[in-house]
């Protein structure tokens, strides 16, 4: 069935997440603000941050700017590394809710594993457990995880993430990372989906963009849709960010 600007994915407990979010990793300051409140503003609801962007502040701001309520949006944060281990994990998340002005997070992710000290992120694995179980966050998962190192958690924690937000797009298909989690029942979340705009004018994307009359962005990020992935694009312009929510064909 196609898919459209409301339609979600069921997370391995339930929760339904939209494949379309808004990225904001490098956004700043009025930028950010700006950006997520005039996303909201145009059909998104997953506004995507971290305590590592420094924006929880600005991404809190701009939804509150958008007059949206709460239960209307989705907001994803992670648990940076220098934050990693139990305590440190539940402490800067309580951080994390002020500067968003909230009192839950919809997705909680761990944002990088920690292959030196993976002790650590086993740690933090287990407060998010916790916060989920808590109530305060209602999905939990990780990102930049690899087979081995999802297997490595489990063998610690079998708590089977909901998430694993990867750089994942048209010039980077991480096969068979994304048939391990679907196999898991991880969804696959893809950040950077538009490759950071580097490859906008590749000739196969643009041959495909002139036959379906839509931009080669546009091209890049309904092959994820079409891939079943959730997915991120960053802006901070307006333009784009309309342009970005228009990938449902
Ligand atoms: P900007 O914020 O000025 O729009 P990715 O999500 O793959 O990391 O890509 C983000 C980068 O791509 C940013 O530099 C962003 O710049 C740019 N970008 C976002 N949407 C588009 C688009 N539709 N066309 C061209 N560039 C885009």
């Amino acid at each position: 069935m196609q898919k459209t600007i409301n339609s979600t994915a069921t997370l391995n407990n339930g929760v339904e997440i939209p494949y379309l979010g808004l990225g904001t990793w490098q956004a700043r300051g009025k930028n950010c603000e700006h950006a997520v409140a005039f996303a909201l503003s145009h059909g998104y609801s997953l506004i995507d941050t971290a305590q590592a962007y420094g924006n929880e502040r600005q991404v809190g701001k701009g939804w509150k700017a958008s007059g949206l309520s709460r239960d209307d949006i989705f907001i994803t944060t992670k648990i940076r590394n220098s934050n990693q281990g139990y305590e440190s994990s539940k402490r800067t998340f309580q951080k994390s809710l002020d500067a968003l002005q909230t009192d839950y997070i919809d997705l909680l992710l761990i944002h990088w594993p920690d292959t030196r000290h993976f002790d650590q992120t086993v740690e933090t694995w287990q407060a998010l457990v916790e916060l989920q179980e808590e109530g305060l966050c209602r999905s939990i998962g990780v990102s930049n995880f690899t087979i081995p190192l999802i297997k490595k958690l489990l063998g610690e924690i079998n708590v089977v993430p909901a998430v694993n937000q990867v750089e994942l797009h048209t010039f980077l298909f991480q096969r068979d990372l994304l048939a391990y989690c679907r196999d898991q029942n991880m969804q696959i979340e893809a950040y950077s989906p538009l490759a950071r705009a580097r490859y906008l004018d590749n000739d196969t994307l643009q041959r495909i963009a002139k036959k379906v009359d839509k931009t080669t962005a546009q091209v890049m990020l309904a092959w994820c849709i079409n891939h079943d992935l959730v997915v991120i694009p960053k802006s901070t312009n307006e333009d784009r960010i309309k342009e970005n929510a228009d990938i449902f064909f």
